[in-house]
C-alpha cells in the first residue's frame, strides 16, 4: 500500500477512526511491512507485502471455533480461494464469457482519468488492469490474501503503481464514506452467503460510493439455463457457497441502497447491473 491510502482508510471493527502508520519497510512510496492502529478501539493490523491486512476479527482464522454459519462459509471460502489460485485463471468459461462481459462492464462504469475507484473482490485480478488504466487511482480488496498476491503481481508486473491492495470482507469495508467515484464488484455477491450478509455487503459498498457514483456489479443469474441444469444455491468445490438470483431479487437487494438503472441478462450466465448512489 501507498502512504496516500491512508487518506481514505478506516478503522473495521469500530468503523470510525482513521489509523495511524507505523512501518519497518518502505520502497519509495509503498509501505511493505509495517502497522496500522486504530487510536479509537486500538485494533492494530498488519501490513505485509505490501497489503494492509484490515479483515474483521470475527473473520481471523483464530476465531473458527465460535464461527456462526455466515461467518464460518466465508471461512470455508477464504481457505479455497487461497487453495484455488492457480486453477482460477484457468476456467474456460470465465475466460470465454470475459470477451463480452469485461467490455459491458467498462461501459456500465464509465472510469474517467481522474476517479478514484474500488473493485471490490478482485480475485487474482482477471479485470483489474482494465480498471487500472482507465482511472486515476484504483484500491483492490479482496478476503484470500493468496489471490490479492497474484493480482498484486501481475499489476506489478504490468507497471500500473496506482493501484493499492487490502484483504477485507466487502461486507465491512475499511473505507470512509464516499470516498470512491466508482465501485465494481464482479461475480462477487454470489457468494457471500445468506440474505443479511448480502444486504450487508450491498450496504457496505454504497457507504464507501460517493453521492452521483456508479456502482457496476455482476452476479449469478438463476437462468432458464440454470433452472434446467443448476440449483438455486449450493456450494463449489472446496467449500465456496453461492446463490443464483432471479432478477428481482438482485434488483429488490440493490435498490435498497441504490438506484438501479439497469440490469443486463443477455449473457445467461450471470447478470450485469448499473447502479447510482443518488446525491445527497
Ligand atoms: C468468482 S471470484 C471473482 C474474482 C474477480 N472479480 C473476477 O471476476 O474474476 C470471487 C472473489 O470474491 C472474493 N470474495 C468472496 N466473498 C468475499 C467477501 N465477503 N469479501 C471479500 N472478498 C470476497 C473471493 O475471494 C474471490 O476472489
Ligand atoms: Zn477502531
Amino acid at each position: 500500500m501507498r502512504e496516500s491510502l491512508l487518506d481514505v482508510l478506516q478503522c473495521t471493527d469500530c468503523g470510525r477512526h482513521p489509523l495511524t502508520l507505523a512501518y519497518s519497510r518502505r520502497q519509495d512510496e509503498a509501505i511493505l511491512e509495517g502497522s496500522l492502529t486504530c487510536p479509537g478501539c486500538h485494533r492494530s493490523y498488519q501490513v505485509s507485502n505490501g497489503i494492509a491486512r484490515m479483515l474483521p476479527i470475527d473473520l481471523e482464522a483464530a476465531n473458527v471455533a465460535q464461527a456462526d454459519d455466515a461467518v464460518a462459509l466465508k471461512q470455508s471460502e477464504m481457505r479455497a480461494r487461497d487453495e484455488q489460485v492457480n486453477d482460477y485463471e484457468r476456467m474456460w468459461h470465465l475466460n470465454l464469457f470475459g470477451k463480452l462481459e469485461i467490455p459491458a462492464t467498462l461501459r456500465y462504469l464509465n472510469l474517467k482519468p481522474n476517479h478514484l475507484a474500488l473493485e471490490a473482490g478482485c480475485g487474482t485480478g482477471r479485470m483489474t488492469l482494465e480498471f487500472a488504466r482507465r482511472c486515476a487511482r484504483l484500491v483492490c480488496i479482496d478476503f484470500s490474501i493468496e489471490s490479492l498476491k497474484r493480482c498484486a503481481a501481475k499489476t506489478a508486473q504490468s507497471g500500473a503503481a496506482k493501484v493499492d491492495f487490502v484483504q477485507a470482507d466487502l461486507c465491512r469495508l475499511p473505507f470512509r464514506p464516499g470516498v470512491f467515484d466508482r465501485v465494481v464488484s464482479c461475480q462477487v455477491l454470489e457468494h457471500i452467503p445468506t440474505l443479511r450478509s448480502r444486504e450487508e455487503a450491498v450496504g457496505s459498498l454504497s457507504r464507501v460510493l460517493a453521492d452521483g457514483g456508479n456502482l457496476c456489479l455482476s452476479a449469478y443469474q438463476y437462468s432458464w439455463l440454470m433452472r434446467l441444469f443448476g440449483r438455486k444455491q449450493g456450494q463449489h468445490s472446496g467449500g465456496i457457497y453461492y446463490f443464483r438470483f432471479t432478477r428481482n431479487e438482485l434488483r429488490s437487494l440493490l435498490a435498497r441502497n441504490l438506484v438501479v438503472e439497469a440490469i443486463n441478462g443477455a449473457l445467461v450466465y450471470h447478470y450485469i447491473a448499473r447502479c447510482r448512489k443518488a446525491n445527497g
